[in-house]
């Protein structure tokens, strides 16, 4: 299904029948890197799964910010006559969803923050974003995939579990270097969500895999103290792409959340 929103088609799947739960990807994938949660939500949940702005089916069409991507998702939700949400985010779609829920908390029914951080970059991950994008623009995709597929899966999958080293590799290999290079404006700009944890009210958990080198460990742990009353779940075995590289676990531990979630 497409929303458009300010110039731009936002692509989106509304699979599912229940109370509503919003997926939000990350970079440099799509809203496909969400299967296995997919395959195991569906028949209790109603579940929108969203490409960002620039990726996957959705046009790359600028301005590219978080509040942008945040704008773009809440409109979705208009298109989909949805009111709220519980958000599911992962790195950064995890951005997203902090944006979100500044700008649109109303919308915002319970938040997952799976493998992400509230800080923004350091003058040194700015300096990586863009010579990243130059790399985009100069060599394409394939080379982009390359660069980060190390550091997106953990130590266990890349020599335990070759098939979802492929299934990753395949799904970077269809972005457009526009929405990738757009993606990665908008991480580079984005601003601190530091202050935006305490004022966070609604049920919160906090994913993080243990062998994630992008968003380590300690970064989940700031989020769950930052956020009053949150959960927080540590999956042995998973890298920074832990709903594909653990998805039992991963499904395991959101939907007792969800549940939960549903029961108040
Ligand atoms: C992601 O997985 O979305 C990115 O690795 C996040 C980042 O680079 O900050």
């Amino acid at each position: 299904m497409i929303a458009q929103v300010d110039g731009a088609s936002i692509a989106y799947d509304d699979v599912g029948s229940g109370p509503p739960i919003v997926f939000l990807h990350a970079f440099p994938l799509d809203s496909g890197m969400w299967a296995p949660q997919r395959g195991a939500l569906i028949a209790n949940w109603r579940c929108l799964f969203i490409d960002q702005r620039g990726i996957g089916e959705s046009t790359a069409s600028p301005p590219y910010s978080m509040d942008r991507f945040a704008d773009d998702a809440a409109a979705v939700l208009d298109r989909a006559t949805v009111s709220d949400a519980v958000v599911v985010g992962l790195s950064m779609g995890g951005y997203v969803a902090l944006a979100l829920w500044r700008r649109h908390r109303d919308r915002v029914r319970a938040l997952v923050l799976a493998d992400t951080r509230a800080g923004a970059d350091t003058e040194e991950g700015r300096q990586r974003r863009l010579e990243l994008a130059d790399l985009a623009r100069r060599e394409g995709i394939a080379a982009v995939a390359e660069r980060q597929i190390s550091g997106l899966l953990g130590k266990t999958t890349r020599e335990k579990r070759a098939e979802v080293m492929s299934t990753a590799r395949g799904m970077m290999a269809t972005a457009s270097v526009d929405g990738i290079v757009g993606a990665l404006d908008a991480m580079r700009t984005r601003p601190d969500s530091a202050a935006t944890l305490s004022t966070i009210d609604v049920p919160t958990l906090v994913m993080v895999g243990d062998e994630d080198v992008i968003t380590p460990i300690k970064e989940a742990r700031a989020l769950h103290e930052g956020i009053a009353g949150s959960r927080l779940e540590v999956l042995s075995g998973a890298g920074h792409l832990s709903n594909l590289e653990r998805p039992a676990a991963f499904n395991a531990v959101l939907g007792e959340f969800l549940r939960a979630v549903n029961a108040y």
